[in-house]
């Protein structure tokens, strides 16, 4: 694998997914990404890239929860002069600018049921018409798509199509969490530590009693999560307040499961230790927080873009939330490693 990420991917769990990697690279079959935020995702997507034929061709990436329906048809596939209003002259979409090279669809499992059509017709005839326009427009485009969410509910709820979901479907890669494979903690961490201390021109260390703790650690933002731990720790020059904010987080679980604000025994570490009133505002205020935002998330089937919406918060604001939450989406299934190779 010549993405030097990719060389930090080392743990048993990893393995299986670097032979797949390797072994599709050279082909051009669709790719299903999965697995919660923060795995690693985009790297995965970007390795298989750079390992393929394509990789001195583009590799463009698209948010589909990022774009409402018509501006996410146009970004996809352009439009002509004048086909909806400001649209003042011709635009080449994705597919088009991506031609021989590799297009990421993240997020897929937002995309509107209309363009799930469309986009199915073009994986099937390789050609598909601008907006407003009539030309057919050849293409040859890899395509890897990314999720974090539960695509068989989103089919069992007529979100999703089917028919779309099998042809994507045709190599599907699961990304298993952090929490899942520890043993990369270490690595991780020190080529953080490098990256951070090389770009603020530091020479921060972790203690061994940190990296002790960040093995623990239940991660529920993974890769992303520790990434911005390990910065923190090179801004701050010291990483004592970060040892202990994620302490805090270990004392309280994985994830609270269900509603119920935090009790004061929860709020502190030990029954000696002093009760810091405002911590314990501020955890109650993350908590009503965490169970409103996982409510809505529930109700709109995990549909960000939509949830954002109704909480009336930015949809990148969201995100950042559900990270710092710690909620991610629920498997229906027990976590299982399925590699399908299409015969
Ligand atoms: N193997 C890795 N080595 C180093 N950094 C990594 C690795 N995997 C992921 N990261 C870093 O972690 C962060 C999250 O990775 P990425 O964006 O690929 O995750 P994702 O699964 O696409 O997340 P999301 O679902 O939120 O879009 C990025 O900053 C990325 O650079
Ligand atoms: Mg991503």
């Amino acid at each position: 694998m010549s993405e030097p990420l990719m060389a930090l991917c080392t743990s048993s769990k990893m393995q299986p997914i670097r032979d797949l990697i390797s072994k599709v690279a050279s082909t051009n079959t669709t790719v299903l990404l999965r697995g919660e935020s923060g795995t690693g995702k985009e790297v995965l997507a970007r390795a298989l890239h750079k390992a393929s034929p394509r990789a001195g061709r583009q590799f463009l990436k698209v948010n589909c929860a990022a774009l409402p329906g018509e501006l996410l048809e146009s970004e996809l596939f352009g439009h002509e002069k004048g086909a909806f209003t400001g649209a003042y002259r011709q635009k080449p979409g994705k597919f088009e600018a991506a031609h021989q090279g590799t297009l990421m669809l993240d997020e897929i499992g937002e995309m509107p049921l209309r363009l799930q059509a469309k986009l199915l017709h073009v994986l099937q005839d390789g050609e598909f018409s601008r907006v407003g326009g009539e030309k057919i427009i050849d293409t040859d485009v890899r395509l890897i798509a990314a999720t974090n969410r539960d695509l068989e509910a989103s089919m069992r709820a007529h979100q999703f199509r089917e028919d779309l979901y099998y042809r994507l479907n045709v190599i599907e890669i699961r990304i298993p969490p952090l929490r899942e494979r520890r043993e990369e903690v270490p690595g991780l961490v020190d080529f953080f530590l490098k990256k951070f201390n090389a770009q603020y021109g530091r020479a921060v260390d972790i203690p061994a009693d940190t990296m002790r703790v960040f093995v623990d650690y239940h991660w529920p933002g993974n890769i992303r999560e520790l990434e911005n731990a390990v910065k923190r720790v090179v801004v701050l020059g010291t990483a004592r307040p970060v040892h202990t904010e994620i302490i805090g987080n270990i004392n309280r679980g994985p994830r609270v499961t269900m509603p119920g604000l935090p009790s004061v025994a929860a709020a502190v570490a030990s029954p000696d230790a002093p009760i810091s009133l405002k911590e314990i505002a501020r955890q109650a205020a993350r908590e009503a927080e965490r169970v409103a935002i996982k409510e809505v998330l529930d109700r709109v089937h995990w549909n960000r873009a939509k949830a954002a919406r109704l909480l009336q918060i930015s949809y990148k604001a969201l995100l950042y939330k559900i990270v710092q939450c710690g909620l991610v989406v629920q498997e229906t299934e027990p976590e299982k490693q399925k590699e399908v190779i299409a015969s």
